[in-house]
């Protein structure tokens, strides 16, 4: 994986300071950070969030996006009904790595109540640093996009 690419990030009000903390640390590996917020910590709604960002890679803009919020599931929930999303909620660096060799996933989602900061950074770098393996996970990846019709 080249860096110097964009990646979105984007949260709800639960996941704040932790995507800030993620924010910097892939901007300092070279990424370039497109965040997309909230910056306030008023309680807001993950939906909007999750398909902000999803738009944002769906659309070419970004090649990764990074979503939050306090379980991660509501969030990739949301960005998954994107057209072209591909988003799996990751809590350890094995499925993060996974998601991208198997699934070629463009989204990671990650709960700020659920890991700390040192694991999420772990998650974050096990994401960016796999490829897709493609081969027999080509055919499995065309049959969920072939689902979205
Ligand atoms: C907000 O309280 C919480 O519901 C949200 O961050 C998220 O965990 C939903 O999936």
């Amino acid at each position: 994986m080249t860096s110097a690419e964009r990646i979105v990030l984007s949260s709800d009000h639960s996941a704040i300071q932790l995507r800030q903390a993620i924010a910097g640390h892939i901007a300092a590996r070279g990424w370039v950070v497109v965040d997309i917020g909230p910056a306030t910590p008023e309680s807001t709604d993950y939906p909007t969030h999750g398909e902000a960002a999803a738009k944002l890679v769906a659309s070419g803009d970004c090649r990764f996006g990074i979503i939050l919020c306090g379980t991660g599931q509501g969030i990739m929930m949301a960005a998954n009904k994107v057209k072209g999303i591909r988003c799996g909620v990751c809590s350890d660096t094995f499925s993060a790595r996974m998601i991208r060799r198997h699934n070629d996933a463009n989204m990671l989602s990650i709960g700020g109540r659920v890991v700390g900061e040192g694991l999420a950074l772990e998650i974050v770098d096990a994401f960016l640093g796999a490829e897709f393996e493609g081969g027999r996970h080509e055919k499995r990846v065309e049959m969920i996009k072939a689902m979205e019709g």
